[in-house]
Protein backbone atom coordinates (compact mmCIF):
# COMPACT_ATOMS: atom_id res chain seq x y z
CA UNK A 1 0.00 0.00 0.00
CA UNK A 2 1.22 3.59 -0.95
CA UNK A 3 0.30 5.01 2.74
CA UNK A 4 3.23 4.94 4.16
CA UNK A 5 5.84 5.44 0.93
CA UNK A 6 8.13 8.05 0.25
CA UNK A 7 6.20 8.60 -2.91
CA UNK A 8 2.67 9.22 -1.12
CA UNK A 9 4.73 12.00 1.55
CA UNK A 10 6.24 13.21 -1.07
CA UNK A 11 2.85 13.88 -2.62
CA UNK A 12 1.17 14.67 0.66
CA UNK A 13 3.63 16.93 2.03
CA UNK A 14 6.22 18.04 -0.55
CA UNK A 15 7.65 21.44 1.26
CA UNK A 16 8.37 18.74 4.41
CA UNK A 17 11.35 16.21 2.83
CA UNK A 18 14.87 16.03 1.39
CA UNK A 19 16.39 19.11 2.44
CA UNK A 20 17.86 20.53 5.81
CA UNK A 21 16.43 24.30 5.26
CA UNK A 22 14.13 25.51 7.21
CA UNK A 23 10.79 26.03 5.89
CA UNK A 24 8.48 28.13 7.86
CA UNK A 25 7.47 29.68 4.96
CA UNK A 26 6.18 26.99 3.61
CA UNK A 27 3.72 25.59 6.08
CA UNK A 28 1.45 22.97 5.19
CA UNK A 29 -2.30 24.58 5.69
CA UNK A 30 -4.19 21.47 4.62
CA UNK A 31 -6.74 23.83 3.03
CA UNK A 32 -9.49 21.68 1.90
CA UNK A 33 -7.93 18.71 3.25
CA UNK A 34 -11.01 16.13 4.11
CA UNK A 35 -10.49 13.77 6.56
CA UNK A 36 -12.75 10.65 6.62
CA UNK A 37 -13.01 7.38 8.87
CA UNK A 38 -13.64 4.11 6.16
CA UNK A 39 -15.08 1.04 8.21
CA UNK A 40 -12.87 -1.75 7.18
CA UNK A 41 -15.10 -4.60 7.83
CA UNK A 42 -12.16 -6.71 9.54
CA UNK A 43 -10.37 -6.47 5.95
CA UNK A 44 -8.34 -3.18 6.28
CA UNK A 45 -5.71 -4.82 3.60
CA UNK A 46 -8.59 -4.76 1.21
CA UNK A 47 -9.44 -1.03 2.41
CA UNK A 48 -5.71 -0.02 1.67
CA UNK A 49 -5.17 -1.46 -1.58
CA UNK A 50 -8.52 0.38 -2.91
CA UNK A 51 -7.40 3.56 -1.42
CA UNK A 52 -3.28 3.11 -3.03
CA UNK A 53 -3.79 5.44 -5.38
CA UNK A 54 -4.40 8.43 -3.25
CA UNK A 55 -2.42 10.79 -2.23
CA UNK A 56 -3.89 9.89 1.94
CA UNK A 57 -1.80 11.32 5.32
CA UNK A 58 -2.63 8.26 7.53
CA UNK A 59 -4.16 8.79 10.66
CA UNK A 60 -4.20 5.93 12.47
CA UNK A 61 -2.07 2.80 12.16
CA UNK A 62 -2.90 -0.87 12.15
CA UNK A 63 -6.57 -0.87 13.43
CA UNK A 64 -8.74 -3.84 12.38
CA UNK A 65 -11.71 -1.65 12.70
CA UNK A 66 -11.44 1.80 10.44
CA UNK A 67 -9.15 3.17 8.90
CA UNK A 68 -8.90 7.27 9.33
CA UNK A 69 -7.22 9.16 6.35
CA UNK A 70 -6.87 12.93 5.13
CA UNK A 71 -7.79 13.48 1.25
CA UNK A 72 -6.32 16.30 -0.46
CA UNK A 73 -8.96 18.50 -1.87
CA UNK A 74 -7.88 17.30 -5.30
CA UNK A 75 -8.88 13.89 -4.91
CA UNK A 76 -11.84 14.17 -2.44
CA UNK A 77 -14.22 13.37 -5.57
CA UNK A 78 -12.42 10.42 -6.67
CA UNK A 79 -12.35 8.90 -3.50
CA UNK A 80 -16.15 9.57 -2.28
CA UNK A 81 -16.69 8.00 -6.07
CA UNK A 82 -15.09 4.51 -4.41
CA UNK A 83 -18.71 4.28 -2.56
CA UNK A 84 -16.65 3.20 0.86
CA UNK A 85 -18.59 3.28 4.09
CA UNK A 86 -17.39 6.44 5.32
CA UNK A 87 -17.90 9.08 8.37
CA UNK A 88 -16.23 12.18 8.24
CA UNK A 89 -13.82 13.74 11.08
CA UNK A 90 -12.79 16.84 9.51
CA UNK A 91 -14.98 18.41 7.04
CA UNK A 92 -12.30 21.17 5.77
CA UNK A 93 -8.74 19.92 7.79
CA UNK A 94 -7.43 23.41 7.03
CA UNK A 95 -10.00 25.27 9.19
CA UNK A 96 -9.80 23.23 11.79
CA UNK A 97 -6.14 23.57 12.10
CA UNK A 98 -6.59 27.32 11.38
CA UNK A 99 -8.92 27.66 14.91
CA UNK A 100 -6.10 25.24 16.73
CA UNK A 101 -3.57 27.24 16.09
CA UNK A 102 -5.09 30.66 17.34
CA UNK A 103 -2.81 30.35 20.49
CA UNK A 104 -3.60 32.72 23.12
CA UNK A 105 -0.25 34.89 24.19
CA UNK A 106 0.71 33.33 27.54
CA UNK A 107 1.63 36.25 29.98
CA UNK A 108 4.64 35.03 32.07
CA UNK A 109 4.26 35.31 36.16
CA UNK A 110 8.06 35.35 36.17
CA UNK A 111 9.11 36.73 39.00
CA UNK A 112 6.05 37.24 40.92
CA UNK A 113 5.12 33.60 42.30
CA UNK A 114 1.79 33.63 40.99
CA UNK A 115 0.29 30.56 40.13
CA UNK A 116 0.15 30.75 36.29
CA UNK A 117 -4.05 31.48 35.45
CA UNK A 118 -6.00 28.88 34.43
CA UNK A 119 -6.82 30.59 31.29
CA UNK A 120 -3.97 28.46 29.70
CA UNK A 121 -5.96 25.77 28.93
CA UNK A 122 -8.03 27.92 26.85
CA UNK A 123 -6.08 27.71 23.74
CA UNK A 124 -3.07 25.48 22.69
CA UNK A 125 0.34 27.25 22.96
CA UNK A 126 3.68 27.93 21.33
CA UNK A 127 6.59 25.46 22.71
CA UNK A 128 8.14 28.39 24.26
CA UNK A 129 5.47 29.54 26.35
CA UNK A 130 5.03 25.83 27.36
CA UNK A 131 8.29 25.93 28.59
CA UNK A 132 8.22 29.55 30.00
CA UNK A 133 4.27 27.79 31.53
CA UNK A 134 6.66 25.42 33.65
CA UNK A 135 8.89 27.48 34.95
CA UNK A 136 6.33 29.61 36.27
CA UNK A 137 4.51 27.04 37.41
CA UNK A 138 7.50 25.35 39.39
CA UNK A 139 8.25 29.03 40.91
CA UNK A 140 5.00 29.42 42.46
CA UNK A 141 6.20 25.77 44.62
CA UNK A 142 9.96 26.27 44.84
CA UNK A 143 10.10 23.95 48.02
CA UNK A 144 8.09 21.16 46.77
CA UNK A 145 9.35 20.97 43.10
CA UNK A 146 11.99 21.78 40.72
CA UNK A 147 12.53 21.55 37.26
CA UNK A 148 15.11 18.87 35.32
CA UNK A 149 16.86 18.06 32.06
CA UNK A 150 17.81 14.79 30.95
CA UNK A 151 19.58 15.01 27.47
CA UNK A 152 18.55 16.58 24.17
CA UNK A 153 16.82 15.68 21.56
CA UNK A 154 18.38 15.23 17.92
CA UNK A 155 18.39 19.03 17.12
CA UNK A 156 19.76 19.87 20.77
CA UNK A 157 16.63 20.81 22.33
CA UNK A 158 16.70 20.11 26.13
CA UNK A 159 13.90 17.36 27.19
CA UNK A 160 12.55 18.92 30.30
CA UNK A 161 10.33 17.82 32.86
CA UNK A 162 8.93 18.98 36.64
CA UNK A 163 9.90 16.98 39.91
CA UNK A 164 7.02 16.91 42.52
CA UNK A 165 7.53 15.39 46.31
CA UNK A 166 5.87 15.78 48.94
CA UNK A 167 6.58 15.99 53.03
CA UNK A 168 8.95 12.63 52.73
CA UNK A 169 11.40 14.94 50.88
CA UNK A 170 12.92 15.50 47.72
CA UNK A 171 13.42 11.70 46.13
CA UNK A 172 12.10 9.61 48.84
CA UNK A 173 9.03 7.76 47.28
CA UNK A 174 8.23 5.44 44.53
CA UNK A 175 8.10 7.70 41.21
CA UNK A 176 4.76 8.37 39.06
CA UNK A 177 6.32 8.90 35.93
CA UNK A 178 4.28 10.46 32.66
CA UNK A 179 5.51 10.98 29.49
CA UNK A 180 3.74 13.67 27.01
CA UNK A 181 4.43 14.51 23.26
CA UNK A 182 5.60 11.01 22.45
CA UNK A 183 4.02 11.53 19.07
CA UNK A 184 4.61 15.16 17.82
CA UNK A 185 1.13 15.77 16.45
CA UNK A 186 -0.54 14.77 19.63
CA UNK A 187 -0.96 17.86 21.25
CA UNK A 188 -3.70 17.26 23.62
CA UNK A 189 -1.05 15.13 25.65
CA UNK A 190 0.54 17.85 26.95
CA UNK A 191 -2.26 20.07 28.02
CA UNK A 192 -3.49 17.41 29.99
CA UNK A 193 -0.62 16.30 31.46
CA UNK A 194 0.06 20.16 32.27
CA UNK A 195 -3.20 20.55 33.52
CA UNK A 196 -2.65 17.19 36.12
CA UNK A 197 0.82 19.01 36.86
CA UNK A 198 -0.98 22.09 37.48
CA UNK A 199 -3.61 20.36 40.12
CA UNK A 200 -0.88 18.03 41.92
CA UNK A 201 0.65 21.55 42.84
CA UNK A 202 -1.86 24.19 43.27
CA UNK A 203 -4.32 21.12 45.59
CA UNK A 204 -1.56 20.55 47.80
CA UNK A 205 -2.14 22.63 50.72
CA UNK A 206 -6.03 22.49 50.08
CA UNK A 207 -7.15 18.60 49.68
CA UNK A 208 -6.45 16.30 52.13
CA UNK A 209 -6.27 13.14 49.32
CA UNK A 210 -4.43 15.61 47.53
CA UNK A 211 -1.54 15.73 49.98
CA UNK A 212 -1.95 12.12 50.63
CA UNK A 213 -1.09 10.93 46.95
CA UNK A 214 1.55 13.51 46.94
CA UNK A 215 2.99 12.68 50.56
CA UNK A 216 3.20 9.33 48.94
CA UNK A 217 4.60 9.64 45.66
CA UNK A 218 7.57 11.23 43.94
CA UNK A 219 6.08 12.69 40.48
CA UNK A 220 8.45 12.42 37.60
CA UNK A 221 6.25 14.86 34.08
CA UNK A 222 7.86 15.20 31.41
CA UNK A 223 5.37 16.94 28.92
CA UNK A 224 7.57 16.92 25.55
CA UNK A 225 9.59 14.00 25.15
CA UNK A 226 9.62 14.62 21.13
CA UNK A 227 10.12 18.62 20.87
CA UNK A 228 11.97 18.48 17.59
CA UNK A 229 8.80 16.79 16.58
CA UNK A 230 6.14 19.39 18.71
CA UNK A 231 8.14 22.23 17.08
CA UNK A 232 8.20 21.06 13.31
CA UNK A 233 3.91 20.63 13.84
CA UNK A 234 3.93 23.89 14.49
CA UNK A 235 6.36 25.15 11.77
CA UNK A 236 5.71 23.17 8.82
CA UNK A 237 3.48 19.72 9.17
CA UNK A 238 0.79 19.66 11.49
CA UNK A 239 0.22 16.06 11.59
CA UNK A 240 4.55 15.34 11.56
CA UNK A 241 4.42 12.02 14.23
CA UNK A 242 7.80 11.11 14.73
CA UNK A 243 11.35 13.24 16.10
CA UNK A 244 13.57 14.88 13.43
CA UNK A 245 15.89 13.06 12.90
CA UNK A 246 18.63 12.34 9.98
CA UNK A 247 20.31 9.07 9.22
CA UNK A 248 23.05 8.99 6.75
CA UNK A 249 21.12 6.60 3.47
CA UNK A 250 18.17 7.55 4.15
CA UNK A 251 15.73 10.51 2.78
CA UNK A 252 13.31 10.13 4.83
CA UNK A 253 13.33 11.74 8.35
CA UNK A 254 12.38 10.86 11.63
CA UNK A 255 12.43 7.94 14.01
CA UNK A 256 9.04 6.67 16.08
CA UNK A 257 10.20 6.70 19.64
CA UNK A 258 7.78 4.48 20.44
CA UNK A 259 9.52 2.17 18.18
CA UNK A 260 13.04 2.47 19.14
CA UNK A 261 13.06 1.21 23.20
CA UNK A 262 15.28 -1.27 23.39
CA UNK A 263 13.25 -4.03 24.76
CA UNK A 264 11.70 -6.73 22.10
CA UNK A 265 12.89 -3.89 19.11
CA UNK A 266 13.77 -6.91 17.39
CA UNK A 267 10.52 -8.68 17.16
CA UNK A 268 8.59 -8.16 13.84
CA UNK A 269 4.95 -6.87 13.01
CA UNK A 270 5.13 -4.06 15.30
CA UNK A 271 7.20 -1.44 13.68
CA UNK A 272 9.24 -0.64 10.63
CA UNK A 273 11.96 -1.06 9.29
CA UNK A 274 11.15 1.39 6.92
CA UNK A 275 13.05 5.17 7.24
CA UNK A 276 9.57 6.88 5.36
CA UNK A 277 7.26 4.62 7.74
CA UNK A 278 5.56 6.68 10.50
CA UNK A 279 6.24 3.55 12.68
CA UNK A 280 10.09 3.52 11.56
CA UNK A 281 12.18 1.54 14.40
CA UNK A 282 15.18 2.78 14.19
CA UNK A 283 18.50 1.42 13.10
CA UNK A 284 19.37 -0.16 16.57
CA UNK A 285 17.61 -0.60 19.44
CA UNK A 286 17.42 2.83 21.56
CA UNK A 287 19.50 4.18 18.47
CA UNK A 288 17.36 8.13 18.80
CA UNK A 289 18.70 10.72 21.25
CA UNK A 290 15.75 10.40 22.67
CA UNK A 291 15.47 7.03 23.52
CA UNK A 292 18.78 7.02 25.16
CA UNK A 293 18.05 9.77 27.45
CA UNK A 294 15.02 8.46 28.72
CA UNK A 295 16.09 4.85 29.15
CA UNK A 296 18.78 6.49 31.13
CA UNK A 297 16.58 8.45 33.08
CA UNK A 298 14.15 5.31 34.02
CA UNK A 299 16.98 3.60 34.94
CA UNK A 300 17.82 6.53 37.31
CA UNK A 301 14.28 5.96 38.49
CA UNK A 302 14.35 2.51 38.89
CA UNK A 303 17.53 2.26 40.80
CA UNK A 304 16.12 5.22 42.93
CA UNK A 305 13.39 4.24 44.95
CA UNK A 306 11.40 2.26 42.05
CA UNK A 307 8.81 3.08 39.93
CA UNK A 308 4.51 2.60 40.60
CA UNK A 309 2.76 3.75 37.55
CA UNK A 310 4.07 5.32 34.55
CA UNK A 311 1.55 6.28 31.77
CA UNK A 312 2.56 7.31 28.53
CA UNK A 313 0.04 9.64 27.09
CA UNK A 314 -1.20 9.82 23.69
CA UNK A 315 -3.75 10.79 21.63
CA UNK A 316 -6.50 9.72 19.78
CA UNK A 317 -9.27 7.14 20.39
CA UNK A 318 -9.92 6.93 24.37
CA UNK A 319 -8.46 3.73 25.58
CA UNK A 320 -6.51 2.65 28.37
CA UNK A 321 -3.91 0.37 27.08
CA UNK A 322 -1.70 -2.08 29.53
CA UNK A 323 0.92 -4.45 28.95
CA UNK A 324 2.37 -5.83 26.35
CA UNK A 325 2.37 -4.22 22.92
CA UNK A 326 4.25 -6.78 21.34
CA UNK A 327 2.71 -9.74 21.55
CA UNK A 328 -1.32 -10.17 21.87
CA UNK A 329 -1.47 -13.32 23.98
CA UNK A 330 1.27 -11.93 26.79
CA UNK A 331 -0.19 -10.75 29.77
CA UNK A 332 1.73 -8.70 33.13
CA UNK A 333 1.85 -11.14 36.09
CA UNK A 334 -0.63 -8.49 38.06
CA UNK A 335 -2.61 -8.41 35.03
CA UNK A 336 -5.81 -9.06 37.01
CA UNK A 337 -5.11 -5.81 39.17
CA UNK A 338 -4.27 -3.97 36.26
CA UNK A 339 -7.39 -4.58 35.11
CA UNK A 340 -9.51 -3.74 37.48
CA UNK A 341 -7.86 -0.74 37.83
CA UNK A 342 -8.41 0.32 34.45
CA UNK A 343 -12.09 -0.21 35.11
CA UNK A 344 -12.14 1.75 37.67
CA UNK A 345 -9.99 4.09 36.31
CA UNK A 346 -12.48 4.67 33.39
CA UNK A 347 -15.53 4.48 35.49
CA UNK A 348 -14.44 7.61 37.24
CA UNK A 349 -13.23 9.03 33.93
CA UNK A 350 -16.69 8.41 32.85
CA UNK A 351 -18.11 10.27 35.61
CA UNK A 352 -17.46 13.83 35.16
CA UNK A 353 -18.23 14.69 30.81
CA UNK A 354 -19.35 10.81 30.34
CA UNK A 355 -16.39 10.33 28.17
CA UNK A 356 -15.83 6.80 27.24
CA UNK A 357 -12.92 5.12 27.39
CA UNK A 358 -11.86 1.65 25.92
CA UNK A 359 -9.13 -0.97 28.48
CA UNK A 360 -7.48 -3.71 27.81
CA UNK A 361 -4.00 -5.07 26.59
CA UNK A 362 -2.63 -3.04 23.95
CA UNK A 363 -1.71 -5.76 21.50
CA UNK A 364 -4.87 -7.27 21.47
CA UNK A 365 -6.88 -4.37 21.86
CA UNK A 366 -5.31 -1.87 19.47
CA UNK A 367 -2.38 -3.01 17.39
CA UNK A 368 1.00 -4.63 17.90
CA UNK A 369 3.96 -2.21 18.52
CA UNK A 370 7.44 -3.41 19.35
CA UNK A 371 9.97 -1.26 21.28
CA UNK A 372 7.08 0.73 22.54
CA UNK A 373 7.42 2.84 25.96
CA UNK A 374 5.11 0.16 28.14
CA UNK A 375 6.82 -3.34 27.15
CA UNK A 376 9.86 -1.73 28.41
CA UNK A 377 8.86 0.36 31.99
CA UNK A 378 6.98 -3.30 32.61
CA UNK A 379 10.03 -5.86 32.28
CA UNK A 380 13.25 -3.95 32.33
CA UNK A 381 12.08 -0.76 34.28
CA UNK A 382 10.31 -2.86 37.09
CA UNK A 383 7.17 -0.48 36.72
CA UNK A 384 4.16 -2.08 38.39
CA UNK A 385 1.82 -0.60 36.24
CA UNK A 386 2.98 1.02 33.10
CA UNK A 387 0.45 2.26 30.57
CA UNK A 388 -0.92 3.93 27.43
CA UNK A 389 -3.95 6.51 27.85
CA UNK A 390 -4.96 7.21 24.10
CA UNK A 391 -7.17 10.87 24.76
CA UNK A 392 -9.89 12.34 22.86
CA UNK A 393 -11.39 12.40 20.45
CA UNK A 394 -12.83 8.84 20.29
CA UNK A 395 -12.48 9.05 15.93
CA UNK A 396 -15.92 8.44 15.23
CA UNK A 397 -17.78 11.50 16.85
CA UNK A 398 -15.54 13.50 14.39
CA UNK A 399 -12.01 15.04 15.11
CA UNK A 400 -8.60 13.47 15.46
CA UNK A 401 -5.02 14.68 16.34
CA UNK A 402 -7.04 18.38 15.82
CA UNK A 403 -8.81 18.57 18.69
CA UNK A 404 -11.09 21.51 19.52
CA UNK A 405 -9.12 24.46 21.81
CA UNK A 406 -12.94 23.96 23.85
CA UNK A 407 -12.12 20.41 24.68
CA UNK A 408 -9.00 20.89 26.40
CA UNK A 409 -10.46 21.95 29.70
CA UNK A 410 -12.65 19.17 30.06
CA UNK A 411 -10.34 16.55 28.91
CA UNK A 412 -8.07 17.82 31.62
CA UNK A 413 -10.77 17.52 33.98
CA UNK A 414 -11.75 13.84 33.37
CA UNK A 415 -8.23 12.92 33.28
CA UNK A 416 -7.31 14.51 36.76
CA UNK A 417 -10.41 12.94 38.37
CA UNK A 418 -9.15 9.78 36.89
CA UNK A 419 -5.83 10.12 38.30
CA UNK A 420 -7.49 11.20 41.48
CA UNK A 421 -9.22 7.15 41.68
CA UNK A 422 -6.17 5.65 40.49
CA UNK A 423 -3.54 7.40 42.53
CA UNK A 424 -5.11 6.55 45.61
CA UNK A 425 -5.60 3.17 44.49
CA UNK A 426 -2.53 2.06 42.96
N1 LIG B 1 -0.75 5.11 19.42
C1 LIG B 1 0.49 4.76 20.07
C2 LIG B 1 1.48 4.24 19.09
O1 LIG B 1 1.14 3.91 17.99
C3 LIG B 1 0.27 3.80 21.19
C4 LIG B 1 0.03 2.41 20.81
C5 LIG B 1 -0.43 1.62 21.97
N2 LIG B 1 0.15 0.34 22.01
C6 LIG B 1 -0.22 -0.66 21.26
N3 LIG B 1 0.42 -1.80 21.39
N4 LIG B 1 -1.18 -0.59 20.42
O2 LIG B 1 2.63 4.17 19.40
ZN1 LIG C 1 0.83 8.35 19.87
Amino acid sequence: MKLFTTALLFAAAPMALGSAVPQLERKMTYDGYKVFRISTHHNPAAIKSKIAKFAAIPFNLDNNEHLDVAIPPEEVAAFEKLGLETSVMHQDLGKDVAEEGNFATYESTVGTQAVPSLTWFNSYHAYADHRTFFNDLQASFPSNSEIFEIGNSFQGRPIFGIHIWGSGGKGSKPAIYFHGTVHAREWISAKVVEYITYQLLTQYSTDTAIKAIRDKYDFYILPFVNPDGFVYTQTNERLWRKNRQTRSGASCVGTDINRNWPYKWEVTGGASTSPCSETYKGQAAGDTPENKALVAFTQKLKASKGIKLYIDWHSYGQYILLPYGYNCAARASNHATQSSLASGLATRIRQSYGTSFTTGPSCSTLYQTTGSAPDYLTDVGGATFAWTIELRPAGSSGGGFVLPPAQILPSGIEQWEGMKYLLANV
